[in-house]
């Protein structure tokens, strides 16, 4: 790997730990105003500064996050459909040149196996892998599910191993029974997807399963910025993500955290 590559993958993947906490931000690419998003700059803002990378669109990037920030960003280029059409048929959006523009550490797109699009997927991310290497910067390629594919461990490991195949810097798939075996089954490094808003407890759960399992860390949204305690939440997944904090554990300190932010907004509102 190039210098320019490993200097970028390192600010994602952090080298003390050889782990990441990503923060997914750019769901509005194709769900337009998400609960939790509906003013992206504001959810951020508080989030940044226990993020280790934030992944979003460059419309969010350029409109919604301060350019001071020293959050290594890992841009969505893939998109062009909505969630009322079919969601498969992506393109790529953002030009190489654009994104150097924007400084950023890495690029993301879908992929869409076991869909009838997935061989125009496939061909963009080959592409998308191609023109990223040209300037040393890594590809992420998400697993999304073709519409009769179940999110399991035979079907998520054949889209993650042809998206190594195929030449991405890493991978982001679903955690599943059997996660292990996509793991082996993977030479890149692999981060999971939080998916739809679920307890914190069953959250952070996944988290540190997936990590006792081997991914090198998560690429989380709406379980952090549709949690109550958004804040809390992060801090509770940094711990399991870096410090192999026990689900357990991390759940004690989201509600130790989130009761202090209570407190606080209490003193606030009395004075
Ligand atoms: C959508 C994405 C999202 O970034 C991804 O799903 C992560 O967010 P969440 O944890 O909310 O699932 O890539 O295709």
């Amino acid at each position: 790997m190039d210098w320019g590559m490993q200097n970028r993958l390192s600010n994602i993947i952090k080298p003390d730990t050889g782990r990441t906490v990503m923060l997914a931000v750019d769901h509005g690419y194709f769900l337009g105003p998400t609960t939790g998003l509906e003013a992206p700059g504001k959810t951020v803002e508080p989030l940044l500064e226990y993020a280790d990378t934030l992944m979003l669109t460059r419309g969010v990037l350029r409109s919604c996050v301060d350019p001071n920030t020293d959050v290594p960003i890992v841009l969505r280029v893939s998109g062009g459909t909505s969630i009322l059409g079919n969601l498969a048929n992506e393109g790529l959006t953002v030009s190489m040149k654009d994104a150097v523009r924007l400084n950023v550490s890495g690029v993301a797109l879908s992929i869409f196996v076991g869909d009838a699009l997935e061989k125009q997927s496939l061909l963009n991310m080959a592409k998308l892998v191609d023109e990223a290497t040209e300037y040393g910067i890594p590809t992420l390629a998400v697993t999304a599910v073709g519409k009769e594919m179940v999110r399991d461990a035979r079907y998520l490991g054949l889209a993650c191993r042809i998206a190594a195949e195929l030449g991405v810097q890493f991978v982001k798939t679903y955690y599943c029974d059997g996660f292990e075996k996509i793991i082996e089954n993977c030479p890149v490094p692999v981060v999971i997807a939080g998916g739809k808003k679920i307890p914190e407890a069953d959250a952070l759960k996944l988290a540190y399963n997936g990590i006792k399992k081997g991914a090198v860390g998560v690429d989380m949204g709406r379980n952090i910025f549709q949690s109550e305690h958004p804040v809390p939440m992060i801090r509770a997944v940094r711990e399991v993500v870096h410090n192999n904090m026990t689900a357990k554990k991390a759940l004690d300190l989201y509600e130790t955290l989130a009761e202090e932010e209570k407190k606080k907004s209490r003193r606030k509102s009395k004075n």
